[in-house]
């Protein structure tokens, strides 16, 4: 199936300079861009992406801290689609904490925090975020793009690399 994600490069990333090489991990794989613009982010739209949902799984501690680092500096905000984008986006992305990341995932290879550290310093610098189901990406995109920002278009290979 078919599906659109939301993708930011969070201010760790952007300054840390790793722009495009994020970029070409999601183009290597034949996912296509379709939305792409520098934001930075105020309070209301940072606490309408980190709801009550971050709340339930970390505690209202990170949820603060991460409302913080998301407005620290511009992010990179995507729409990315192919198929199954969602989960096939993720897997590019690795897992949350850098620590556990696999080894030739974007959070694996550029960076390594630990749980353990992220706990302590209460930030979770893992450089990029994607949209974890439909229902989220759904709400996501629509909260950082309108639809006039959001293109329809063909990649020359696409025949080659979708579905
Ligand atoms: O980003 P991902 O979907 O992998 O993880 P999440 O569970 O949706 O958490 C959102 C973000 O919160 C993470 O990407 C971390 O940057 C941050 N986080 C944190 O700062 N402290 C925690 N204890 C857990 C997550
Ligand atoms: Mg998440």
């Amino acid at each position: 199936m078919i599906q659109k994600t939301l993708v930011l490069i969070k201010p760790d990333g952007v300054q840390r300079g790793l722009i495009g090489e994020i970029i070409k991990r999601l183009e290597q794989r034949g996912l296509k861009i379709i939305a792409m613009k520098m934001v930075q982010a105020d309070r209301i739209l940072a606490e309408k992406h980190y709801t009550e949902s971050i709340t339930e799984k970390h505690g209202e501690k990170a949820r603060i801290s991460l409302i913080d680092y998301i407005m620290y500096g511009p992010v990179i905000a995507m729409v990315v689609q192919g198929s199954s984008a969602i989960t096939l986006v993720r897997k590019i992305v690795g897992a949350t904490f850098p620590g556990d990341a696999d080894i030739g995932t974007i959070r694996g290879d550029f960076t390594h925090m630990s749980k353990a550290r992220t706990r302590q310093i209460n930030k979770g610098y893992n450089l990029v975020h994607a949209s974890e189901n439909e229902e989220d990406s759904k709400k996501e995109i629509g909260l950082w793009f309108s639809d006039k920002e959001i293109h329809d278009y063909k990649l020359s290979a696409e025949d080659y690399l979708l579905g």
